[in-house]
């Protein structure tokens, strides 16, 4: 559990972020906030500090004679400092260095990771003025940014300018808390596959799997959060989707196989953690079919096996991945596909344990590596499975570069 402190800007998207206080508190976390002075115009300290169960900061309490300085105190205190939603005004102060209050002067106080969620009218959001401010902000390695999102702003107008929906805040949070905010990921492309296929036999009936895309979707989050260039290539989920440099839909596992093989050169790893099927109807009838005319037996062939593929065709510079959802010994058949696929590791999950794997908001898994390293990992968020296979992955990839480049030496 962490310490997270909060500034609250001025902007309308302020309320939002009262319902993430309220979830962190509810997950064990330790919350402390500060309102800048146009922030408490759109929500009070009351509902703050209610919320919190801590009190509330305003700049009123900034020049109170309490002993040693509030904004060292919080600044100290936090793990990570979420700033949202981050105003133009709030973004001109922090891109300058400037501490003229409360939020500003923690900020400087603080060695803690922060995490900005930009809001505001989308006129606003694209003036050169604000673009080059948020540059040059994105330019501190203490700086995370959520983005923007696009859509319809409480002024009426349509464009880029929504607070980045809670959800993602909150699991960038996680994050930070995770890694510290280690940005490792930053040089690196990295092709993430997540969901479950799906084989249509006609319109509405196909041959499905139960995988919900929450472990793939969890590293792209992760991969993000550390730097990385992530492309997702994502069938059927429940999850929604985050914002990713480039984030591909696919039903089938024929159409899996085309997209990712058109990403897959420019990709330094990939990490294959859809759940692809293995078998298609022999024949997709465009029209549905009657009940009468449904064939007692139903023939099937292969679809194609992507990871395979991608074992095959991938150069000594590529990380390749897989995954192996499994019923009873896990790591035999994990330790054939490890070979049979030509992969550098798999990770190896159970599904047949209650409250993990398919579904559940939690994992476990062992790592193994063609290098002979396995790392067993104990039941955890699937987030946190997540960076624990990004770390592994990094050391595996970071090895093998450091061996190639002394074998050219
Ligand atoms: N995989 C794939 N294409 C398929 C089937 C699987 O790319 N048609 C990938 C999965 O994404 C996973 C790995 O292969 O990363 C292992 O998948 P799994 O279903 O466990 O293994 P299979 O090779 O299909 O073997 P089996 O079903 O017999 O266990």
């Amino acid at each position: 559990m962490g310490r997270i402190l909060v500034g609250i800007g001025g902007g309308i998207a302020a309320y939002k972020v009262c319902e993430l206080v309220s979830q962190w508190v509810q997950q064990g976390h330790q919350v402390k906030v500060i309102l800048t002075p146009p922030a408490t115009q759109f929500i009070t300290p009351l509902t703050v500090s209610t919320l919190s169960r801590q009190p509330a900061y305003t700049d009123a309490d900034f020049w109170q004679p309490t002993g040693r300085p509030l904004h060292i105190e919080l600044g100290e205190w936090a793990d990570v400092i979420v700033i949202a939603p981050l105003t133009a005004d709030l973004l001109a102060k922090m891109a300058h260095g400037l501490a003229d209050d409360l939020l500003t002067s923690t900020l400087l106080a603080s060695t803690a990771p922060v995490l900005v969620a930009p809001a505001m009218n989308s006129t606003m959001w694209q003036q050169v003025s604000v673009q080059q401010n948020y540059q040059a902000l994105l330019a501190w390695p203490r700086i995370h940014s959520v983005g923007v999102r696009a859509g319809l702003l409480a002024c009426d107008a349509v464009g880029p300018g929504r607070l980045a929906e809670p959800w993602e805040i909150n699991t960038w949070v996680h994050s930070l808390l995770l890694t510290q905010g280690k940005r490792d990921l930053q040089p690196y492309k990295i092709l993430v596959t997540a969901g479950g296929t799906r084989e249509y036999l006609d319109p509405v009936r196909f041959l499905g799997n139960p995988a919900t895309g929450a472990m793939g979707i969890a590293l792209a989050q992760a991969a993000l959060s550390r730097g990385a260039q992530v492309t997702l290539v994502y069938a059927h989920t429940t999850q929604p989707i985050p914002a990713v440099a480039q984030a591909i839909p696919v039903t089938s596992a024929q159409e899996m196989y085309a997209a990712v093989l058109a990403c897959f050169p420019t990709q330094d790893w990939c990490l294959m953690a859809a759940a692809v099927s293995d078998v298609q109807p022999a024949t997709y009838h465009p029209t549905k079919l009657p009940k009468q005319a449904l064939p007692a037996c139903l023939p099937l062939q292969l679809a194609p096996d992507v990871l395979k593929h991608l074992g095959q065709i991938k150069r000594a510079d590529q990380l390749l991945v897989g995954f192996a959802a499994q019923t009873g010994d896990l790591e035999t058949p994990a330790r054939e596909k490890l070979q049979a696929k030509n992969l550098d590791a798999i990770v190896a999950n159970p599904i047949d344990q209650p409250g993990a794997g398919f579904g559940s908001d939690q994992n476990e898994g062992i790592w193994l590596d063609r290098c002979g390293q396995r790392r067993v990992w104990p039941r955890t968020s699937k987030l946190h499975l997540a960076h624990q296979i990004l770390d592994a992955a990094r050391e595996l990839y970071v090895s093998s570069s450091d061996s190639s480049a002394s074998s050219v030496g």
